[in-house]
């Protein structure tokens, strides 16, 4: 029954994507990928965005960045693929435009249409500089010859012109644009939670196509659900307790305000990401996280 009702959602997709076809490009801001990259920081961009926490077999002890353990999702099984520098079976071959296409607009070469189980509904908010420096240090990893296996997703979510009617009705390139209302320390917080760091993938509640609902950006989701994802807008946090000492505790491994550590997903996320960012940007985060609106 959910099946043929996901089915019949899909069709509509599949005819106002036909509609919207011909009257709104997806183009998004143009990208300046003239600047030198750092390889170094691009060591952290790949940690602040959890790259390592998908792209990688963690638990079967697979190679760094060499394809990942696939994502179970109600649209079938992605398997994220090898992205180490490997000409074939990984993206050793692309170019910095190719590469910011699939990371901000979500093409790949050739005009391949992405999924989004691949959050580039974040990474679009990435800044120029952040992509070319992912790009060097990504250029410059151990190259695996071996392809991650294909994903396996049944019709019709196995046409990948399907994901172009996606991204016309949900997704919109941008980049993230500072608020100048707002120190550069919230600035950076709000930047890495929406950008790179990509907490809305899970923290944001999403319709039956899979794509976040705007208006109620970090809500959770309701109590009950499976997978359940906790509220983490601001004055949730604060009615949890948490300041921004504590926030910055729980989210490097130590207590939630239950005497808890935060574990599943969350647990993922802090030890491949979280606890390798630098202070400051852990306590930008915090600081935007208990003060959003
Ligand atoms: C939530 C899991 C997840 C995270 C986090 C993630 N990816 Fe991916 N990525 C995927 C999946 C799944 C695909 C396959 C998408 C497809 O086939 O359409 C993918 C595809 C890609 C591709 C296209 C590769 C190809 O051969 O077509 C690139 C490049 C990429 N990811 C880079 C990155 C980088 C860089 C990061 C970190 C900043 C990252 N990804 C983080 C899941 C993830
Ligand atoms: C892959 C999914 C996923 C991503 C990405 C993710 N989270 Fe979580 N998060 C969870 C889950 C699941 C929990 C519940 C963990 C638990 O209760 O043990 C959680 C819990 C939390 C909590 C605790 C809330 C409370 O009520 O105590 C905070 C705070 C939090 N996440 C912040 C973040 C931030 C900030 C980011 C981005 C840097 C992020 N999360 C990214 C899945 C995720």
């Amino acid at each position: 029954m959910r099946r043929r009702y996901i089915f019949l959602a899909l069709l509509l997709v599949f005819a106002l994507a036909g509609i919207t076809y011909f009257v709104s490009p997806l183009g998004g801001p143009s990208r300046n990928l003239n600047l030198t990259g750092d390889v170094v920081r691009g060591e952290y961009v790949i940690r602040v965005g959890g790259c390592v926490a998908c792209h990688t077999d963690i638990a079967g002890g697979g190679a760094h960045l060499a394809g990942g353990l696939p994502l179970k999702t109600p649209f079938g099984d992605f398997v994220p693929p090898n992205i180490t520098s490997d000409k074939q079976a990984g993206i050793g071959g692309w170019s910095v435009a190719e590469f910011s296409d699939a990371m901000t607009i979500g093409v790949g070469p050739g005009g391949k249409h992405l999924y989004p189980s691949f959050p580039y509904d974040s990474y679009t908010k990435m800044s120029d500089q952040d992509i070319v420096d992912l790009y060097a240090a990504l250029m410059a990893t151990e190259p695996v010859p071996q392809r991650a296996a294909e994903h396996s997703v049944g019709f019709p979510f196995n046409i990948r012109l399907a994901m172009q009617g996606w991204k016309r009705l949900f997704f919109t390139p941008e980049r993230y644009e500072p608020d100048a209302d707002r120190s550069g320390r919230w600035n950076r917080g709000a930047y890495l939670a929406n950008g790179p760091a990509h907490c809305g993938a899970c923290h944001t509640p999403r319709n039956l196509f899979g794509a976040a609902l705007k208006d109620q950006h970090f809500k959770g989701t309701p109590s009950g659900t499976r997978p359940f994802f906790p509220a983490i807008d601001s004055a949730t946090l604060k009615d949890r307790g948490y300041d921004e000492a504590t926030l910055v505790d729980a989210l490097t491994g130590g207590f939630d305000p239950d005497f808890d550590t935060l574990g599943g997903a969350m647990g993922e996320v802090i030890n491949e990401s979280l606890v390798h960012w630098t202070k400051e940007d852990l306590s930008a985060l915090a600081a935007y996280l208990l003060d959003q609106d």
